[in-house]
């Protein structure tokens, strides 16, 4: 039988658990079809303490500062108080919409109907992934009332991985928060040098990786209305409240041949969308020696950035990544909706498992009974939301 819809292809004869396949997008075509990014608008703030506890404050809101030339990023290695990597739950995003939504009703107004929840990192995934060759993804994925969220699925073992980092592996890492530290103070006007706060030179302080600061904005893609949470590295000059003025802080291999540039060229699609999903306007990235030396420092303006790698050999079109995500919501909703009938009739709320797979595609099946167990994980949940924002869903 024939069952083809355009990309999309129904699996169900085939393999009852399997949904819907899309597959990997076709690169070579001419012109992508524009599907429109509304310029993101904040909704609320929030940092986490040491203890990792999320507050609804700017205490963990980080000021620019030029870095010392040639700083060494390796400096403090011994002292970093590292967060244990978790699953990607949405909890503090949750908190956050919950407490945008009181405040809107107590002043008669209301939010309006929101069609996806996600972490910025999740979105930056699932937009850069026709131009992915490597890595993988899997995310969890539950329909309440026509709001779809979104939570990373990392298994166990790649929990463990992550919290079992290979050395080398861990000492790169670092060498991005030790920039991080190089690039931040916590006033607007450092007289950091000048003072000597700290007693090595330009040293911001030493790398607590519990401590964040978060944005949480509005947008939307096409006619999907996201609300998006993620890390915000620091500001330049005053906070205005808005996105403005945030600074996105990255570190690269200093380019030394042709070899190179390809390979930032292929990077810069990820800190664009990073940057440009959260409404981040610009990307400092610091150039570093393999040893961890800081050589250069180059800003860079987040909207200029498609245009740089435009035509050349590492080239990626930021369109193509916007018309796959549209592809992808569209693809979630109709699947979602399509089953919410059977969904009435049943005890149990569904979830849903996105897997992509680099050069092949993405599929989307249910999960079943032992699967959402898994992801419940013991916890006080509905799926993976909290039982205490399912709640306050329930009309
Ligand atoms: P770099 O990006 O400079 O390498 P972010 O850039 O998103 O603010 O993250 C800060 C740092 O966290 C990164 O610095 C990197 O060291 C580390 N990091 C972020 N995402 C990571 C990932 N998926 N795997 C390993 N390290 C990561
Ligand atoms: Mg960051
Ligand atoms: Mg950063």
């Amino acid at each position: 039988p024939s069952n083809d819809q355009g990309k999309v292809q129904n699996h169900e004869t085939k393999a009852p658990t399997q949904l819907a396949f899309l597959a990997y997008p076709d690169l070579t075509r001419s012109k992508p079809s524009s599907v429109l990014f509304q310029q993101p608008s904040q909704l609320t703030t929030f940092s986490y303490t040491p203890e990792h506890v999320q507050e609804f404050t700017n205490s963990a809101m980080r000021y620019f500062v030029d870095p010392p030339s040639g700083a060494n990023l390796s400096y403090g290695f011994e002292r970093w108080i590292r967060k244990p990597d978790t699953r990607g739950r949405l909890d503090a995003l949750l908190k956050a919409i919950s407490k945008v939504k009181r405040n809107v009703e107590e002043q008669n107004g209301k939010l309006p109907e929101i069609g996806v929840v996600s972490w910025r990192g999740v979105m930056t995934k699932i937009l850069t992934s026709p131009y992915e060759n490597r890595d993988g993804w899997e995310l969890n994925v539950m329909s309440i009332n026509g709001t779809l969220y979104f939570e990373e699925h990392l298994t166990d073992a790649r929990l463990q991985e992550k919290n079992n980092m290979e050395p080398r592996q861990k000492t790169q890492t670092y060498y991005g928060y030790a920039f991080e530290s190089y690039c931040t103070s916590d006033s607007p006007h450092s007289s950091r040098h000048a003072t000597e706060r700290e007693s090595h030179h330009g040293w911001g302080g030493d790398v607590d990786t519990n401590v964040q600061w978060c944005s949480v904005v509005r947008t939307k893609l096409g006619d999907t209305r996201l609300i998006i949470g993620g890390e915000v590295d620091c500001v330049r000059g005053k906070y205005t409240g808005q996105t403005d003025a945030f600074v996105e802080l990255k570190t690269s291999l200093a380019i030394k041949g042709r070899h190179d540039e390809i390979k930032f060229e292929k990077k810069l699609c990820k800190f664009y969308f990073q940057s440009f999903l959260l409404g981040v306007p610009e990307i400092v990235v610091g150039f570093r020696t393999p040893a961890g030396v800081l050589t250069t420092v180059q800003s860079f303006k987040t909207i200029q950035i498609p245009r740089m790698v435009r035509g050349k050999p590492g080239a990626w079109d930021p369109l193509v990544c916007l018309e796959f995500g549209h592809r992808v919501l569209s693809l979630l909703k109709d699947i979602t909706r399509k089953h919410s009938v059977q969904a009435e009739n049943r005890q149990s709320v569904p979830v849903w498992r996105v897997k992509f797979v680099p050069g092949s595609g993405l599929r989307v099946n249910e999960l079943e009974a032992a699967e959402v167990a898994d992801v419940v994980n013991q916890e006080d949940r509905v799926g993976f939301l909290p039982r205490w924002y399912w709640n306050e869903i329930q009309d």
